[in-house]
């Protein structure tokens, strides 16, 4: 996929105009808003202003290169501004959240139901103790109390660290020593595909050994047996019985930490990205609007867990803004039946889906019989973000899901961008299977070569981001200098995305992939390094590297090499403990889909792994030049095996 985005997806030459029918109705129809916002911090001003602001901002930005403060002198609050100010109108009864259970359960919030719950919560962790500023560590299933959870910190000015609850207890455990969280959000289990998922016994797990954390809230979904321990463990249930309602919404510097959300990056410790009030509010709000078209009567679904950055902005944060009604889906895409995305679409009138192309690609697979046995026709829009989209995918989802008349906003964006870059505006931008077109109002992206220099049309590069914006992290937590060397030192003068780009003849950009040693499966991000440190941390293992294979639906998969102590047998036992160990270290979505066991792993003679050869032959590919290497029989023998591995 990557080499044929690289070679020939420019040639994809197919063009897909707004309908008239929602252009003429689109919250955008003025051509010019791209040309509009080129003074950036007027535009960003402006849309400063459909926030509440306890106080206003004097100044839109302050830029001390790569540091920036958005909104300086401004105080607001992230839940005020998505729950209490809809509370004075026609808002005030609306659903907010729509949840559907795995098992069918359904729970409405309304806007006001939301806003009472949240209140109590956040008062239930005043009584714990936790401050502004003070840090909660949120690991849960997609149930509404984690948007609850989250919004309750947000409004006491606490920051949350959500931890997708796919992470295990040895991943879970390094977030909140990162963080050190005061609080732990959990539930007793989470439903996946009917079997229950312990997460509380991962807490136990993870705080072992931990003495920051004072106190567990365990909010009761599955209902089977948990350990509470004594001091330390409550039940939401229980606490939050008779807390007052009235809580006061803690007004916040726009340059405040609103959360941290944890990243894979290109060495083995995840980074704590930081997000900010002011700006990422502002950020998020303005593009959802823009991006998802979004109008009061619309239904809008986000398949994202919340523990992801787009769980975060485009399922609580952006939507709850602009009082957006958000349907919430606990479970898997083919629990009881495959068609169970098609049946809450035609359930609820949804009118508007985001989703990612490895969810688009599984259902390809699946076949269109299934949304089509459904009634779709309420939908307007769909959207597609995480990883790039394949144009016959792009095509299925474009046919098959939206009946040919819904514009697809592919959104390119990251975790610390926190908000979308890259999209079409989808009552004005003609579309392109593949493409996820140029930069969103106000938001100046670029592909540059090493030197920094832009690239003409037609050719590709480095994608950088080459002024500020507003929903930038701020930093990386506790740890500034990493920030700078992470994102602010490979291009001079520019945010580096890690990404690879080219752009076309028309200035449309196409992403190609990570130009680092990240690895993008399933629309989540794993770095390399991370799964190596888990292997290598087992007994058997003397050297690991890892690296990105094509897969049909995921995009990527982890193929490992690995060279095992001496003395070590070989054989398929081994692989599966090896597999099995990185489930245990970082969770299932970076268990490797192949082990490769080898005596040595090719190296130079300077003793550097050779990462390209590795690749070449994880994708099955001749390999490039190997006149650097150290020693030629080592790349005979994985030459030699890997066949027999296939
Ligand atoms: O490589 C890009 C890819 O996902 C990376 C960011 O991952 P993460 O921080 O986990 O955030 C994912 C959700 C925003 C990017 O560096 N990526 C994200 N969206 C797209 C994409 N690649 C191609 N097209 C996209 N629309």
């Amino acid at each position: 996929m990557e080499e044929k985005r690289r070679e020939g997806l420019l040639e994809e030459k197919r063009l897909f105009f707004p309908p008239l029918e929602f252009r003429s109705k689109a919250v955008i129809q003025n051509s010019e808003v791209h040309e509009l916002a080129r003074d950036r911090e007027k535009y960003w001003g402006e849309q400063g202003e459909r926030l509440h602001w306890f106080k206003p901002w004097d100044k839109v930005l302050e830029w001390n290169p790569p540091f920036a403060k958005w909104f300086v002198g401004g105080k607001l609050n992230a839940a005020y501004n998505c729950l209490d100010r809809h509370l004075e109108g026609a808002r005030r009864n609306k659903a907010a959240l729509i949840f559907e259970g795995e098992l069918g359960d359904r729970r409405v919030l309304t806007y006001q139901d939301l806003q009472r719950e949240v209140s109590q919560f956040a008062n239930v962790l005043k009584s714990f103790g936790v401050e502004k500023g003070d840090r909660v560590t949120i690991y849960m299933p997609m149930i509404p109390e984690a948007v609850i959870a989250m919004l309750s910190c947000a409004r006491i000015g606490a920051a949350h660290c959500v931890v997708f609850g796919g992470f295990s207890s040895d991943a879970l455990k390094d977030r909140i020593l990162d963080a050190q969280a005061k609080v732990v959000v959990t539930s007793d289990g989470s439903y996946r595909r009917g079997n229950i998922i312990p997460l509380k016994e991962s807490v136990d797990q993870a705080l072992r050994g931990v003495s920051c954390v004072e106190k567990v809230v365990v909010i009761q979904r599955t209902g089977h047996p948990v350990d509470m321990k004594a001091e330390r463990d409550v039940w939401y249930h229980e606490v939050i019985r008779n807390v007052t309602h009235l809580c006061p919404a803690e007004p916040m510097e726009a340059d405040d930490m609103l959360f941290i959300l944890y990243t894979s990056g290109t060495t083995g410790k995840p980074k704590g990205v930081v997000h900010t009030v002011g700006g990422y509010m502002v950020g998020v709000s303005t593009t959802h609007e823009w991006v998802f078209d979004i109008k009061d009567e619309d239904v809008y679904w986000c398949t994202a867990d919340v523990g992801w950055i787009t769980g975060h902005s485009y399922l609580v944060y952006g939507p709850l803004s602009n009082g957006a009604t958000v349907v919430m889906y606990e479970g898997a895409p083919d629990y009881p039946e495959k068609d169970r995305y098609w049946e809450i679409i035609e359930k609820y009138r949804v009118t508007i889906l985001y989703t990612a192309p490895t969810a688009i690609r599984t259902f390809m697979k699946w076949g269109e019989n299934y949304p089509a046995g459904r009634d779709l026709s309420s939908l307007r829009l769909l959207g597609s973000v995480g990883e790039p989209i394949n144009p016959e995918a792009w095509m299925w989802y474009y046919k098959h899901i939206g009946g040919e008349h819904c514009p697809i906003v592919d959104t390119w964006w990251q975790t610390e961008t926190g908000m979308i870059m890259m999209t079409p505006v989808p009552g004005i931008t003609p579309l392109k299977p593949g493409s996820c077109t140029t930069p969103f109002p106000g938001v100046c992206v670029e592909i540059v070569d090493p030197s920094g220099k832009p690239v003409p049309k037609g050719e590709g590069g480095y994608l950088v981001v080459c002024e500020p914006w507003p929903a930038m992290l701020k930093t990386v937590y506790g740890d500034d200098k990493r920030y700078v060397d992470t994102y602010w030192s490979d291009i001079p003068g520019a945010y580096f995305t890690g990404d690879e780009a080219k752009w076309d003849e028309d200035g449309y950009f196409w992403i190609i992939g990570r130009a680092d040693d990240v690895i993008n499966v399933s629309g989540h991000r794993i770095g390399t390094a991370e799964v190596e440190s888990a292997l290598v941390d087992h007994p058997s293992v003397a050297e690991a590297a890892c690296v990105g294979k094509t897969h049909d639906i995921k995009g990527q998969s982890v193929f490992a090499f690995v060279s095992v102590k001496e003395g070590i047998e070989i054989g398929d036992q081994l692989i599966n403990e090896l597999k099995s160990h990185v489930v245990m270290k970082i969770g299932s979505l970076a268990r490797p889909d192949d082990v490769f066991l080898t005596a040595e792993l090719p190296k130079t003679r300077s003793g550097k792994i050779m990462r390209r050869l590795l690749k070449d032959i994880a994708e099955g590919r001749a390999m490039g030049d190997t006149t650097t290497l150290a020693d030629a029989t080592v790349i005979n023998f994985l030459k030699k095996n890997i066949d027999a591995h296939k």
